[in-house]
């Protein structure tokens, strides 16, 4: 079977800053707060009415395309990794293929949460492994701040996320030992509703009750949405965040390990870490716990927040661009978030 590897990786980040003060002016929340709690200094907003998930997408696979040596009539496959899509159905993966001229070949879409990148690359890899696909365009992106709670009730969340896009391909290669080593994919739907958005949706109150949604009598009515529920302001994302955290802290660890194990490696192989952007003290415990240097993590959350499928690819590739990922190098990348999914890649590059 052949190995698969990133043969071109890119990013695109919104114009637009939006510090804590900013937040700070629309909600009871502080720079100092934010800061001290998560790491995050500010995050970038797209443009309102004029960029998606979908375009922000576009920009990054631009880049990871041409860094590839490729054209976007070489892509043979596309997975689009988001939460806050342009539609809810069609995928942001059919979107992003119109825009790039890539009429005919397959868009599978991957929701997945802050995993979801990591979930993307592992079935890019396995296609490119069997050989059913040459030029896989995985991408990772987010447009959180069209849908969160800038009051004070959404606070814990709406302080967190930012928007932005990665993307990468993946190709086959040949050279022995190089490239994606193995994936680790994990869930755990016990936890579903511990970081989740919930309505609307086709649920009608099954696993949560169904008064506090006020569904109409009628069997022909929609129950995606209730007037009570849009009276209540209950369509936005929610999160139980010390849960989370307590959860991320163990399974981050945990996942790099079986990385590592499979591929009788130890954590003093690993020349950089590429953690999902969840939290500046949840990357600060992970390395610890790895005891890797400062220079051996990478650490973008201070300047986008947590952009969820998009934060693993647009750190790696920043981290390239800064020549931090150099020929030979070990790359670790790691992610856990909402589902509860968790998951992990090694990386020759
Ligand atoms: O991508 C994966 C998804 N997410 C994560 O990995 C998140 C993991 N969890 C976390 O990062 C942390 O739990 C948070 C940063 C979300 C919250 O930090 P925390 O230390 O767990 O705070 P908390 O939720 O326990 O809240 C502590 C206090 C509460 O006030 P009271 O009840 O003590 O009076 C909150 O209401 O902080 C309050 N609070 C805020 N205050 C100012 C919550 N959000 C804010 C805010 N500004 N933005």
């Amino acid at each position: 079977m052949k190995q698969s590897k990133i043969a071109g990786i890119g990013h695109y980040v919104p114009k637009k800053i939006v510090t804590n003060h900013d937040l700070a002016e629309v909600m009871d929340t502080s720079d100092e707060w934010i800061r001290e709690r998560t790491g995050i200094i500010e995050r970038r907003y797209a443009e309102r009415h004029k960029e998606t998930t979908s375009t922000m997408g576009v920009e990054a696979a631009k880049i990871a395309i041409e860094r590839a040596g490729i054209t976007n009539k070489d892509v043979d496959f596309i997975i689009f990794a988001t939460l806050s899509p342009d539609y809810y159905f069609p995928g942001a993966g059919v979107l992003l293929q119109r825009q790039m001229d890539m009429a005919g070949i397959g868009a599978l879409d991957i929701r997945n949460q802050c995993s979801g990148f990591i979930y993307a690359l592992s079935v890019a890899d396995q296609f490119v492994k069997t050989g059913m696909y040459k030029n896989v365009l995985v991408v990772g992106s987010e447009f959180h701040s069209s849908g969160l709670d800038f009051s004070t009730k959404g606070r814990n969340i709406s302080v967190i996320f930012g928007d932005g896009a990665g993307a990468v391909i993946v190709q086959p290669t040949d050279v022995k030992n190089k490239g994606i080593l193995s994936t680790h994919l994990h869930a755990d739907g016990e936890y579903a509703e511990k970081l989740a958005f919930i309505n609307p949706g086709s649920h009608g109150g099954a696993f949560l009750g169904t008064e506090q949604y006020g569904y109409p009598e009628g069997d022909f009515d929609s129950i995606w949405l209730t007037d009570k529920i849009w009276a209540d302001k209950d369509i936005y994302p929610n999160m139980e965040g010390q849960a989370v955290f307590k959860m991320a802290v163990q399974k981050f660890p945990e996942v790099i390990a079986e990385a590592l194990s499979k591929n009788k490696l130890t954590s003093a192989d690993i020349d950089i870490l590429v953690p999902h952007q969840a939290n500046l003290r949840i990357s600060q415990f992970v390395q610890k716990k790895l005891g890797l240097k400062d220079d051996q993590v990478v650490n973008n959350i201070q300047k986008y927040g947590n952009t969820t499928a998009a934060s693993v690819p647009i750190a790696l590739s920043e981290a390239w661009e800064a020549g931090r990922v150099k020929d030979g190098d070990l790359v670790c990348l790691a992610a856990f978030g909402s589902g509860f999914t968790w998951g992990s890649a090694l990386i020759r590059w």
